[in-house]
């Protein structure tokens, strides 16, 4: 998955020599113009609220090397908020404040009351785990999109292209950061499940034959 950075970055030198050069042959640059701030805003919005969970996150998370790694990532969006805003500025836009709602998973209902209440703290940890790799992957999926657009586009667009791409890099980083340790997060968290599981069915939690009459 880190290659993928690099190959958008080969193509796009692959395509700033032989791209139609569409900005300047569209009838109304301006509108093109609002279009392309209004994605970045989406990108914006986006970094926004992956700040703020995160900022929630660190509070939960019971891992120290996790904590110490999305407080590298918190920085790190400061950084992909500043270039979102510069190149949104630059278009003549107003960088939003606004937060996007997050690409998380909806359970059905009876099936979140279930979880609710039978998940334990452990594995409630590993799902929002899971949760940090699908935001992960939303935000290189806006990014990967956002860039083959500019690409797409090409002209004076182009210059987002290093900015994007260098937001992509830390996403995909991160990603990979959560993947990588996910087997150790596991080790650490599962023997407290293994532990819970058993005491939920424990002979002694378990019916009497007198009382499953
Ligand atoms: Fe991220």
């Amino acid at each position: 998955m880190g290659e993928i950075v690099d190959k958008v970055k080969d193509k796009v030198n692959e395509v700033k020599d032989v791209v139609v050069d569409t900005a300047k042959s569209l009838p109304n640059i301006d509108i093109l113009t609002k279009k392309f701030a209004l994605e970045l805003n989406g990108a914006l919005a986006m970094e926004n609220a992956g700040i703020e969970r995160l900022q929630t996150r660190i509070q939960e998370v019971s891992i120290p090397e996790a904590k110490q790694r999305m407080q590298q990532h918190i920085e790190e969006g400061l950084a992909h908020q500043k270039r979102l805003q510069q190149l949104i500025s630059g278009l003549g836009g107003e960088p939003t404040l606004d937060k996007l709602g997050l690409p998380l998973p909806l359970y059905p209902q009876t099936m979140a009351e279930v979880m609710k209440n039978t998940l334990t703290k452990q594995e409630w940890e590993l799902k929002r785990s899971e949760e940090d790799l699908i935001l992960e992957n939303a935000e290189i999926s806006c990014y990967f999109m956002l860039i083959q657009k500019v690409q797409m586009v090409g002209g004076m667009f182009l210059v987002a292209v290093e900015p994007l791409s260098l937001n992509m890099k830390d996403e995909q980083n991160m990603a990979d950061w959560i993947r990588t340790h996910s087997p150790g997060m596991m080790a650490q968290l599962w023997p407290k499940i293994l532990s819970a599981v058993a005491t939920a069915s424990s002979p002694t939690s378990s019916p009497t034959p007198t009382q499953s009459q």
